[in-house]
């Protein structure tokens, strides 16, 4: 059979997702909306082969195993099951996300999974479904089928809990500048933190019901190119989303004291005048929603603050991309 690659890229949420009505479909508790991003993506190639009795799937050039391998599979056996063939895969990916960045992978992982095995496998899928097939392996995939400014209907059931472009070509100055940080607290994954707030925390539904109302003006201020309140917006949900969190029971935080230094510098740098804000997701770094122009200055503050700090910085980047063959 034909092989297929694809590439997708990474993207940050402006409103997050944290919490799923339904674990098993990847139904989320909330609508998000969020930016893909230019620099950060993965390549990944799939041909179906009737010789291989089993899946074979290579992350970087190494064979991949345990957990990781187990989440591939059981996504490839959805294709599968919608293509109606039983044959096995081999899957070569490579990651194009700098670890340390701490930017999600899975995103873009489950975006590019879905573009290259659903075609390997004869299916032409429009973006809606790849969206659907995509959020199976990762919710924040759903949202990394398209380029630019992103929103992934909540929904009620595997068709309406989709992903469509709210403005996929963004000409104007906006950046992320995701702020390294190298102490690693205690690492709980996506899934299982998201779960957790939502069983423990008292704060859940006011988060739920925040986000709802934040959504609308999301959606309002990316259509004015409102820079202000896209970034007071987006910091003020990652804040309440890490405070779901932090009020669970157990209480547990992706943040440390290097976090916390990066999001006051934010706040002492718009008493400036420099419009920068800060969002997190489920790790220590911190990406700055900021101006393009204002990188030297955000730079220098920064490092007055954290000496050795190490910062990546992305622009809006583009949508899924599937070939026929093994390169792109
Ligand atoms: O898609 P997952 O399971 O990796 O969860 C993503 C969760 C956050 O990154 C914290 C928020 C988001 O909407 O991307």
């Amino acid at each position: 059979m034909q092989a297929y690659t694809a590439r997708a890229h990474t993207n940050i949420a402006l409103l997050k997702y944290w919490g799923k009505a339904n674990e098993q479909l990847i139904i989320p508790t909330t609508s998000s909306i969020s930016l893909t991003l230019d620099e950060f993506y993965t390549d990944t190639t799939v041909v179906f082969d009737q010789h291989l009795n089993e899946d074979a799937v290579f992350l970087n050039d190494a064979p991949l195993t345990g957990k990781g391998y187990k989440k591939i599979t059981d996504f490839l056996d959805i294709v599968r099951q919608l293509a109606g063939i039983s044959t096995k895969a081999h899957v070569q990916s490579t990651n194009h996300v700098p670890t340390a960045a701490g930017l999600a992978s899975s995103a873009s992982a489950f975006s590019a999974l879905a573009g290259a095995a659903s075609k390997a496998a004869g299916l032409d899928l429009s973006l809606a479904d790849l969206s659907r097939l995509a959020r199976r392996g990762s919710g924040s995939a759903s949202r990394s089928i398209y380029g630019g400014f992103v929103e992934w209907e909540r929904g009620t059931d595997d068709t309406t809990s989709v992903a469509h472009p709210l403005q996929e070509v963004v000409d104007w100055d906006i950046q992320l500048l995701t702020v390294i940080i190298n102490d690693q607290p205690k690492k709980v994954d996506s899934r299982g933190g998201m779960q957790h707030a939502l069983q423990t925390s008292p704060f859940y539904q006011n988060w739920v019901d925040a986000t709802n109302a934040a959504t609308v003006d999301m959606k309002t201020a990316i259509e004015n190119h409102d820079f202000q309140k896209i970034g007071s917006l987006a910091e003020q949900n990652a804040l309440q989303m890490h405070a779901t969190n932090m009020t669970a029971t157990p209480p547990f935080t992706y943040l440390t004291d290097n976090s916390w230094a990066v999001i006051q510098l934010a706040a002492q740098l718009r008493s400036k005048g420099i419009e920068v804000y800060a969002t997190m997701d489920a790790g220590p770094n911190v990406k700055l929603i900021s101006h393009i122009s204002d990188y030297h200055e955000i730079v220098l503050a920064l490092q007055s603050v954290l000496p050795d700090v190490e910062t990546v910085a992305a622009t809006p980047g583009p949508g899924l991309v599937v070939v026929a063959g093994d390169e792109i």
